[in-house]
């Protein structure tokens, strides 16, 4: 297992994460107590629309990595980052009982959990297992997944990203008909949206009564048939996490088959276009939040997979895909509010495009974090 092809490599990620956090302070103080989503020219807040609230725990999250670091470096200061994850992940408490999302796993494994596995207590742990339980509750029966905020018969790829909190409830409470919620969730969603060539499309229809599957369709992609990049990043990234909890190997062996997609489709550089399928000219928007979560994923993923070969193209290639983003993607500019430029939201409703993201910068801190564990 490489670790560093250079030295400079790591000054460079160092670099990032100091500027990562040099950002993250700059908006706690500007605007405290606010938990934004995405920037309108460079900003993060304005009078957007949220069209859903699923990033209430990137920031906290950061925050939580950030400490983790220090802990981890001697000589650093580990109370500011602690107290302000601390004051930041607190008030999402309540949204444990939030049925109106699809997305309680993106808020509790960025928050309680990540708390939890630093500091754990019986309290913590009930916090996140309430919130599991909260959203096993989307199981529909009559089709076999978790509904996605948008209608009963509708499933997104992101789900993949959340299904882990079901999991870690079963885990901690021994129940096996959550365990089994998680796993129909998963291989239905293997079943209808991940293609034979591994790429994913973005939203399954059912005729919720009967269960029936009924045709691939979409939301923030191109089209039904499309190629949505960050899907793709979400299912790469999900199916890895789905197989660490069930160790089943064919999620570990769906994770590998997008993964391989990812990297067949990205430039040499790492960065995707939005959507992989996207006609010429509007494939020239990127989506550097697929990018930062794609990477996230892939140094997981070298861990887990049996061929070493491929361990060491993941690890190396989400190292390069960093790299990428930390040389060119940075918002360096004077008054620039974000840490990664270049995210994209939701293209069709014209919001958070070619902006910093929440979850963008919440992964690349990620990424960063792991290349830089000791
Ligand atoms: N709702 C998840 C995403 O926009 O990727």
């Amino acid at each position: 297992m490489i670790q560093f092809q250079l030295d400079s490599d790591k000054r460079l990620f160092e670099n990032s994460l100091q500027f990562a956090q040099k950002q993250v302070r700059k908006l706690i103080e500007k605007h405290p107590d606010f938990y934004p989503m995405y920037t309108k020219a460079g900003k993060w807040k304005h009078d957007g629309p949220a069209w859903t609230r699923w990033c209430d725990g990137f920031l906290p999250g950061m925050m939580w990595m950030f400490h983790r670091h220090e802990l981890a470096h001697e000589g650093k200061d580990t109370a500011f980052w602690r107290e302000q994850a601390i004051h930041y992940t607190t008030p999402l408490e309540p949204r444990k009982h939030d049925k109106e999302v699809h997305d309680l796993g993106f808020i509790f494994l960025s928050t309680y959990y990540r708390w939890q596995r630093l500091e754990p207590k019986p309290a913590l742990d009930k916090i996140v297992v309430e919130a599991g339980k909260t959203l096993a509750l989307r199981f529909q029966e009559n089709g076999q997944y978790l509904r996605s905020f948008v209608g009963d018969d509708s499933l997104f790829i992101d789900i993949m990203m959340n299904v882990p909190l079901v999991f870690y409830a079963a885990r901690a409470t021994g129940d096996k008909k959550l365990r089994d919620i998680a796993m129909r969730h998963a291989m239905t969603t293997q079943r209808v949206l991940v293609r034979g060539d591994g790429s994913t499309a973005h939203e399954g229809i059912f005729d919720f009564q009967t269960g029936e599957f009924l045709r691939q369709s979409t939301q923030q992609g191109y089209r039904g048939d499309s190629c949505w990049s960050r899907g793709l990043a979400w299912a790469l990234y999900g199916f890895g996490t789905c197989y660490e909890y069930s160790r089943d190997p064919h999620f570990l062996a769906t994770a590998e088959a997008c993964t391989d997609y990812f990297i067949r489709h990205t430039p040499a550089d790492g960065i995707p276009p939005w959507d992989f399928n996207a006609p010429v000219g509007k494939r020239k928007l990127l989506d550097t939040s697929a990018a930062a979560i794609a990477a996230s994923g892939m140094l997981r993923l070298s861990r887990l997979v049996q061929d070493p070969m491929k361990g060491h193209l993941y690890w190396a290639t989400g190292l390069r895909i960093l790299r990428t983003l930390c040389e060119r993607h940075l918002g360096k500019d004077r008054g620039y509010e974000g840490i990664l430029t270049g995210g994209v939201y939701h293209v069709h409703k014209n919001l958070g495009v070619d902006e910093s993201v929440m979850w963008g910068d919440h992964y690349f801190v990620e990424g960063l974090e792991h290349l830089l564990r000791k």
